[in-house]
């Protein structure tokens, strides 16, 4: 209940600072969970007043309201768009609004769970799903996911990071060489099969092209938000704008960033830059998936985007796509549904930071099971669980829940705590839980079918909280009744 007079503060706030934002306040969003269906598609696009960058938090107002039963339409826009502005932002007006950055406006003022860039994704939503109560598990039926064509250009474009987190950071480099790659991906329809094919690429640091970083006007929005349930502001300055725990001054009117410092600045890579020299050296099947959609946890502070959570999130998982189905345990009331990090093509792993960052627009079909009727296999739904049409899959992360296990700071501290042999042992638990109850198993018979049948995999090695994941075939257990 607390978060109601949050909610109520952040209203009052938005209208402060100006952003003409259409969410709807608590008594909205009930009222509109009252009156009568008329059965249409709701449908959430995306621009600076339905999307959040970088957080999910319980105290953030929603952007839509829907019920048990709906098919809802969401566009999802990428933080990734940033490293060709051309391509990816120019002339599509909901993603130039969401990017705008200009010396007299920042239409996305508040970054990161306390402003300062602790996380990155770009979330659309919430979404209040009617009714839902911590305890029940909302089910979401993945119907469609299709790439945003940029209507200026009628291409879709996506962006691949090989990033300062990824994990060729942790290997090393051949020749000690660190640097900051993009590829710039483009999404090509050929026999009515869809793939993603490399255009071209461009370097922070190293090598001859490499260049230091972009130079963008500097940020002008000084800001306060309620980013706590009791209330309490995070405050920013925009002479002091700090990133990922650096200070990044502004000098006569700009700010430099180092390196590909934080996605969403426009990288603007020099002219004559490009290396073309990746062209047509391959092309994958496009596997269109979401990489981050969760509800939002019941935590009394913002919380970063990047660690993947007990309710979803930054799962980075590739089986997240279009004939999947995503059971998530709800923490808050009204589920709060947010969903962003699309990707047009990635491998197990995500092993370089990032997939292949593309807009997307989804279509969904949501139902709420309540707590005292949960289907059995999800009666007791502690992470998320993925159904593809062959297989259940259990997705294990470092910790399963690392706001309530890590004591001290856990948003900062799982970052350096991340482990895929912990997430292993976390998946394999979940997955003999999960298979003993679904199945009638005892643990013996449920070790014994885990090792002849089940699959793990590596989901991905950066985003803090790291994942692993094991794949069961359906057609091999009966679920139990
Ligand atoms: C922002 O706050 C700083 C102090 O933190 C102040 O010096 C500056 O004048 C403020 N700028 C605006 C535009 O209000
Ligand atoms: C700031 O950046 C703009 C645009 O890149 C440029 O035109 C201007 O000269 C820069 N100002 C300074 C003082 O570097
Ligand atoms: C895995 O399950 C065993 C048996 O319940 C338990 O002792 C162990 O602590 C669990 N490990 C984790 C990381 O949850
Ligand atoms: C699931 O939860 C119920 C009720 O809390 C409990 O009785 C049951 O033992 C749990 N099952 C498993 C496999 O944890």
């Amino acid at each position: 209940m607390a978060s109601r007079s949050a909610l109520l503060i952040l209203g009052l706030c938005l209208l402060a600072n100006g952003i003409s934002g259409r969410r709807l306040s608590q008594m909205e969003a009930m009222d509109q969970c009252a009156a009568p269906s008329n059965g249409a598609m709701k449908s959430l696009k995306a621009d600076s007043t339905t999307a959040v960058w970088g957080y999910f938090y319980q105290g953030i107002e929603p952007a839509m309201v829907a019920s048990s039963g709906d098919e809802i339409m969401v566009e999802m826009i990428t933080h990734h768009a940033g490293d060709d502005y051309e391509k990816m932002i120019a002339g599509d007006p909901g993603v130039e609004d969401i990017y705008r950055w200009t010396p007299e406006e920042q239409t996305m003022a508040m970054r990161g769970a306390k402003g300062a860039g602790e996380g990155v994704h770009i979330l659309t939503g919430p979404i209040y799903v009617c009714d839902a109560e911590p305890g029940d598990v909302l089910q979401i039926d993945i119907l469609d996911l299709a790439p945003r064509k940029n209507p200026s250009t009628g291409k879709t474009y996506g962006s691949n990071a090989a990033a300062g987190w990824g994990y060729q950071f942790r290997a090393g480099f051949l020749d000690d060489d660190k640097r900051e790659v993009i590829t710039i991906y483009e999404v090509v329809e050929e026999d009515d099969e869809m793939y993603v094919v490399p255009d071209y690429a461009f370097r922070f640091a190293g090598g001859p092209t490499g260049y230091p970083g972009p130079t963008t006007p500097c940020a002008t929005l000084n800001g306060s938000m309620p980013r706590t349930v009791a209330g309490e502001n995070v405050e920013w300055s925009a002479e002091e704008r700090i990133y990922s725990s650096t200070n990044v001054p502004c000098d006569d009117g700009n700010q430099t960033w180092a390196g590909y410092y934080y996605p969403g600045v426009i990288t603007q890579h020099p002219t004559g830059t490009e290396d073309m020299s990746i062209k047509g050296k391959f092309k994958v099947p496009a596997n269109l998936h979401i990489g981050n959609i969760g509800l939002s946890p019941a935590w009394d502070e913002a919380v970063n985007s990047i660690p993947p959570l007990p309710t979803g999130g930054n799962m980075d998982n590739k089986r997240v796509g279009a004939g999947s189905t995503l059971y998530l345990p709800v923490q808050v009331a009204g589920a709060l549904l947010s969903m962003g990090d699309a990707h047009t093509a990635q491998g197990d792993s995500e092993l370089d930071g990032t997939g292949v960052e593309t807009s997307i627009n989804g279509k969904f079909k949501l139902t709420l099971h309540k707590a005292g009727a949960l289907p059995k296999f999800v009666a007791n739904l502690t992470h998320p669980l993925i159904e593809t049409p062959t297989e259940w899959v259990v997705q294990g992360y470092t910790y399963a829940d690392f706001l309530n296990e890590i004591p001290e700071d856990p948003q900062n501290q799982i970052f350096a705590l991340s482990s895929i042999d912990k997430a292993m042992v976390v998946a394999y638990n979940e997955t003999r839980d999960w298979m003993m109850q679904s199945f009638d198993m005892t643990e013996d018979q449920a070790i014994t079918a885990i090792t002849i049948a089940c699959d793990f995999g590596i989901t991905q090695v950066v985003d803090g909280n790291f994942g692993v994941h094991a794949l069961i075939p359906k057609k091999v257990f009966k679920m139990a009744e």
